[in-house]
């Protein structure tokens, strides 16, 4: 008698960052996978992996087919275009459609309608859409990025924005797609309609941490404080965009409240390894890249 095959797991976004991450790890577990994306040139060639699409999330269609065969979706957040919810929607309901099973759906720390990060509202929506939906899924609340604020630096290593001394608990990339592959990689029933946040292991300032990119990096990244008034000037003079300001801004001022300032044992728990410190981290973006 021959075992029955695995189920398949679908990844979107897995040209990106994280949905990367995740992939590479369900591959090393031996998980049967379809990684779906717009381009699926650029998806990566892995073990086990077959790549799907193209498939954008609001393209229904085209996700049905690019979904067809993987019983667990990990669905990796759109980048914010202020149609969020309906890609979201549209990419579970072709996942439903064929018969996939259970949605692990990538959220955000603090996602709330009056979450000062505006990013994080939409985030929230697609979680009550997800919640109304009928189909079983876990949603894994994110911290912010420990690579962020290396992104955010300018091109003499400098980040500014108002983010005061609030705290934060930076998770990794690296982290984040551990619990994700842990979870997809089996169908237990534990986390099913759960918010599980997933946090770096310490809150930092954004000075502190700063302060760890330059430790991790050897390079001078620093941290100035700006006033809300100073944060706009600046920003509009760079001549960014008001929906970018906005973003942003609110992104500082949401650490400066200490909205994304929880510290949570997320990685720990379903990894069995502790969360990253930020010093750890090892990937760091080239300034500028989230400008
Ligand atoms: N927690 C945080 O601090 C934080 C920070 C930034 C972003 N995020 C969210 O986390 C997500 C993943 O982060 P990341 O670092 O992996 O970002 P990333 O490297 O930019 O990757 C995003 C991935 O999502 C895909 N994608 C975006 N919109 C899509 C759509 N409408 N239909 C199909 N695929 C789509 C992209 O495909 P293409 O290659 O075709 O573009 C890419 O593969 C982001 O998309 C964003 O929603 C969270």
């Amino acid at each position: 008698m021959t075992a029955p095959e695995r189920p398949a797991v679908a990844v979107t976004g897995a040209t990106g960052a994280l949905g990367g991450r995740v992939a590479a790890r369900l591959a090393q577990r031996g998980v049967p996978q379809l990684l779906v994306g717009r381009d699926p040139a650029r998806l990566p060639e892995l073990p086990g992996a077959e790549r799907r699409g193209p498939a954008a999330y609001l393209d229904t269609a085209d996700m049905r087919t690019a979904l067809d065969g993987a019983s667990t979706l990990v669905l990796v957040s759109a980048h914010p275009t202020g149609r969020r919810l309906e890609e979201h929607a549209s990419a579970v309901e072709a996942a439903a459609a064929v018969g996939v099973q259970r949605v692990l759906y990538v959220s955000l720390l603090g996602a709330s309608p009056t979450a000062t990060y505006r990013n994080a509202r939409d985030h929230w929506l697609t979680e009550q859409y997800l919640a109304g939906s009928g189909v079983r899924h876990t949603v894994l609340r994110a911290g912010f990025y420990a690579s962020t604020p290396a992104a955010l630096a300018d091109d003499e290593l400098v980040v500014r924005g108002p983010g005061g001394t609030g705290r934060v608990a930076f998770v990794t990339h690296d982290d984040l797609a551990a619990v994700i592959a842990a979870l997809a990689a089996e169908d237990g029933t534990e986390h099913d309609s759960s918010i599980l946040e997933v946090t770096g292991p310490e809150a930092l300032t954004l000075a502190e941490g700063v302060q760890r990119i330059a430790e991790a990096t050897g390079r001078p990244y620093r941290y100035v404080p700006e006033t809300l008034e100073d944060a706009f000037a600046w920003r509009w003079r760079r001549g960014e965009s008001g929906a970018q300001i906005e973003a942003w801004i609110s992104w500082y001022q949401a650490i400066a409240g200490g909205e994304l300032s929880a510290v949570t044992d997320a990685v720990s728990r379903i990894t069995g390894s502790p969360a990253t410190p930020m010093t750890r981290a090892g990937w760091w973006p080239e300034p500028k890249t989230a400008w």
